[in-house]
């Protein structure tokens, strides 16, 4: 029996589904979920010593590629002069400050460990400054496990759950708690329109992926953007940026430095804390300064602003700020793109792809799709097949196709060669 196979077993005996979040337990995909030992650069290995490109990075942290030695170095100092303190440092505040130089919009931030405290901080925040209790959010844009957004939410929840009632995608979720959530479908600025017609005064927030990485990668019609901005702003609504994913991962500004938008707040995680633990949100200083201990809003965490977290994140953001950085990983990245593409055509099957910076998305249909309805059509029996096939050749990719993929820096051409080589064999037995 293989180790992957012993080390499942063993691990569903004491972990529910033998893993710690969902979509690693292969369940859209079948079989058996790979137990890695190690990894370095664009590649990891697993319990069987068997050697994979690695297309999730981590689902988008690792963009410096795994273990980079600088951040490894930055880790190894910071971890010998103590792991955490319950007291501030030095680091958090030029962590702060570099972030509030590469994404302006962000006057102020809060430091949390985890994209889903980041998101359901801002919320709260949003509810607090607004006194309002409404949020919209949108179909198949996933913001982390907290109990308000866990309606039509995407990754795990569209991978495993029954997403198609407008209630709670989860079990223990009071239907109470989900009232104060209008979902609506992603890209409709109409149906947007409506909702601020006819609920504006009681809108607190709206949050958005503004490239959604969830169901896949969709991008958002510059009209829709420009709908929400407006509309926000005319009903005097908080508009979140929920850039966990997005956030210098997609250029180095984040999607919002693409699009020209201003949102009132923003979420980092992933990138940030380059491969630990770490997250954030902030925005405007006025809404900021409703948090406690300035304001009432509560919030708080023992290992905020982690100093082995913040090391991380520090060196990683100081390499994505190298010149020339972001030009060749969304080069690669389009590269790897359109090879796969021309490989998808010569074997005559309808395949469309898409990518921005070092994100990118795979979809069995002649399309691009630009909804969570049209994702959801997607042909996923293909789908799974060529997941198989590329686990077999060697190509990690996220185990279901409602899910972007993400390259790093050290996705250099003959990994991308090696890549294009795996999709062709892949595609030979579908
Ligand atoms: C856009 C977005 N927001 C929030 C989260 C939640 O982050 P975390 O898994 O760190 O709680 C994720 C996770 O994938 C995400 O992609």
């Amino acid at each position: 029996m293989a180790q992957n196979e012993i080390l499942f077993e063993r691990a569903q005996k004491t972990i529910p589904g033998g893993v710690n979040s969902p979509v690693r337990a292969f369940r859209q995909v079948g079989g058996t979920p790979r137990f890695i030992q190690k990894a370095l650069g664009p590649y990891f290995w697993d319990a069987d010593g068997k050697k994979y490109i690695d297309l999730i990075m981590s689902w988008g942290p690792m963009i410096a590629g795994h273990a980079h030695p600088e951040v490894v170095e930055a880790v190894q100092k910071a971890a010998a002069t103590g792991f955490s303190y319950g007291a501030p440092t030095l680091g958090e505040i030029e962590l702060a400050e570099r972030i509030c130089e590469l994404v302006p919009s962000i006057e102020q931030l809060r430091m949390v460990s985890s994209g889903t405290e980041a998101t359901m901080s801002a919320l709260r925040l949003a509810r607090g400054f607004t006194g309002r209790d409404l949020i919209i959010k949108f179909e198949g844009c996933y913001h982390g496990h907290a109990d308000s957004l866990l309606v039509k939410a995407g990754s795990g929840l569209l991978t495993f759950a029954d997403s198609t009632q407008n209630a709670p995608s989860s079990s223990g979720v009071p239907q109470d708690v989900v009232k104060h959530t209008l979902v609506l479908p992603y890209n409709d600025s109409p149906a947007l329109q409506e909702a601020f017609r006819r609920h504006g005064d009681a809108i607190a927030a709206v949050i958005l992926e503004p490239i959604a990485g969830n169901m896949n990668l969709i991008r958002p019609a510059t009209e829709f953007l420009t709908a929400v901005r407006n509309l926000t702003q005319q009903y005097g609504s908080v508009l979140i940026y929920d850039e966990v994913m997005t956030g210098f991962r997609v250029a180095l500004g984040g999607a919002q430095s693409l699009q020209g938008i201003t949102p009132d707040l923003t979420c980092l995680g992933k990138v940030m804390g380059g491969g630990m633990p770490m997250a954030a949100f902030g925005g405007k200083k006025d809404i900021m300064a409703k948090l406690a201990p300035l304001g009432n809003v509560y919030q708080a965490g023992t290992l905020s602003g982690n100093p082995v977290a913040v090391a991380a994140g520090l060196k990683t953001l100081e390499i994505i700020s190298r010149a020339g950085f972001f030009d060749c990983l969304s080069t690669q990245t389009t590269k790897l793109m359109t090879g796969i593409k021309a490989v998808a055509q010569k074997h005559a099957i309808p395949l469309a792809v898409d990518s921005v910076g070092g994100m990118f998305g795979i979809y069995f249909a002649s399309e691009v799709p630009t909804s969570y309805t049209a994702v959801t059509q997607t042909n996923l029996d293909q789908f799974k097949q060529f997941f198989h096939g590329m686990l077999n050749a060697g190509v990690y990719l996220a185990p279901s196709a409602y899910e972007a993929g993400f390259t790093s820096i050290a996705h250099d051409n003959a990994v991308i060669d090696e890549i294009v080589v795996a999709t062709d064999k892949a595609m030979q037995t579908l």
